[in-house]
């Protein structure tokens, strides 16, 4: 039965949540090593880096889930300056990381727009257009986003957190609203980003079917990349307190085994798309990254934040890296690659172009 649905050309949906309900210890390792050669065929061994700046804690969000939500009065709140923001981006692109990413909570404050603006303009110029540039800053007007297109992002990410009307209920308050993010989602499209998307796994009230639900999603929006993540409570928001672990039965090792199989699934529904491998993996488990890369996963963001600020942006108990500098980092983690037997892509920005194409930085 398993290797019959492996060797289908197109998943249904019955055939997803058959393989995202595998328990068979065998079964499961199956599953991990047939889209790690789905990946290798589509994209070779290759990782990418996007070096991830968290440029601000503000957030005018209150996600009952999140460690920054608006409401957490014990967070301290941060914005690390545009010169700190230029030498961790210079940082990255002398190392050869094809990308950076620039997030941050969600603020539409004119202040904000045009600060991100001015470094997308300056971060531009100091490659000469080479770096690639990620940005993951929420909801925003369409103009807002067409400014900052047109300062230099190329990609933007912005997940769906779950495409269950239900459930996003459930994780937000009224005022944030499930239809206004897939406008955003649309308008990013429109715009010409590349879009990625994502959601938690193993929320509270979250079911196969949602997640076979939530591949099918990713199909519709016509998506470019995916960055999925296990659910990991966090003490001080309101989340943890409205479940009881030991009636929802998930725990943050169920989820990250079921973390691991979405990305399988979906790195063999999609075959060629960019898929992260994310800091939450590693949260819950040290080489968590390395073994989202043997389930089918591509890319990886290491943190380039200066460390003075990662405290203040826990969006989840336990945050690895949170004492480590950008160089200590780099050294673990590309050690940690290689013995895997992947190469890094580096001075590449591995974007997505729809038929497994890669993207070669122009030469200096
Ligand atoms: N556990 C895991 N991921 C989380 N995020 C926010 N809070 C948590 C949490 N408690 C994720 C969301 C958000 C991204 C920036 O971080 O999916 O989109």
């Amino acid at each position: 039965m398993l290797d019959e649905i492996l060797n289908k050309n197109k998943l249904t949906d019955r055939d997803l949540n058959f393989l995202l309900s595998l328990q068979n210890e065998q079964d499961i390792q199956q599953l991990f090593k047939h889209a790690y050669q789905v990946k290798k065929k589509e994209r070779g061994q290759v990782v990418y880096y996007r070096g991830l700046v968290e440029l601000s804690n503000i957030c005018s969000k209150d996600c009952y889930y999140c460690g920054i939500r608006k409401s957490n009065k014990k967070v301290k709140r941060y914005s690390i300056d545009r010169e700190e923001v230029i030498a961790s981006c210079k940082w990255a692109y002398e190392q050869g990381y094809g990308s950076v990413v620039l997030q941050a909570g969600e603020n539409s404050s004119p202040a904000f727009v045009d600060f991100i603006a001015g470094l997308l303009e300056e971060i531009t110029s100091l490659s000469s257009g080479r770096l690639g540039i990620t940005i993951s800053l929420g909801e925003q007007s369409k103009e807002v986003y067409r400014l900052w297109k047109e300062a230099g992002a190329h990609r933007y990410l912005l997940r769906i957190e779950t495409s269950n009307l239900d459930l996003y209920r459930n994780l937000h308050p009224k005022d944030h609203s499930f239809s206004d993010r897939i406008r955003c989602l649309k308008y990013l499209r429109e715009l010409n980003y590349k879009v990625g998307t994502g959601i938690m796994i193993g929320l509270p009230g979250q079911s196969i079917d949602d997640l076979v639900d939530d591949i099918l999603f990713f199909e519709r929006i016509k998506i470019d990349m995916v960055g999925m993540g296990p659910y990991i409570p966090h003490a001080d928001t309101p989340l943890p307190e409205k479940i009881n672990p030991e009636n929802s039965g998930k725990t943050v090792q169920n989820s990250f085994l079921l973390a691991l199989k979405m990305i399988a699934c979906v790195r063999i529904y999609f075959k060629n798309i960019n898929i992260a491998a994310t800091t939450a993996l590693q949260a819950i488990e040290e080489d968590g990254r390395e073994q989202g890369l043997l389930a089918g996963a591509n890319i990886i963001m290491p943190n380039i934040t200066s460390t003075d600020y990662r405290q203040g942006y826990q969006l989840y108990n336990d945050k690895p890296g949170i004492d480590e500098n950008s160089n200590q980092y780099n050294q673990g983690l590309s050690a940690r690659i290689a013995a895997i037997g992947e190469k890094i892509g580096y001075n590449q920005r591995g974007d997505f172009q729809g038929t497994g194409g890669k993207q070669v930085m122009p030469s200096k």
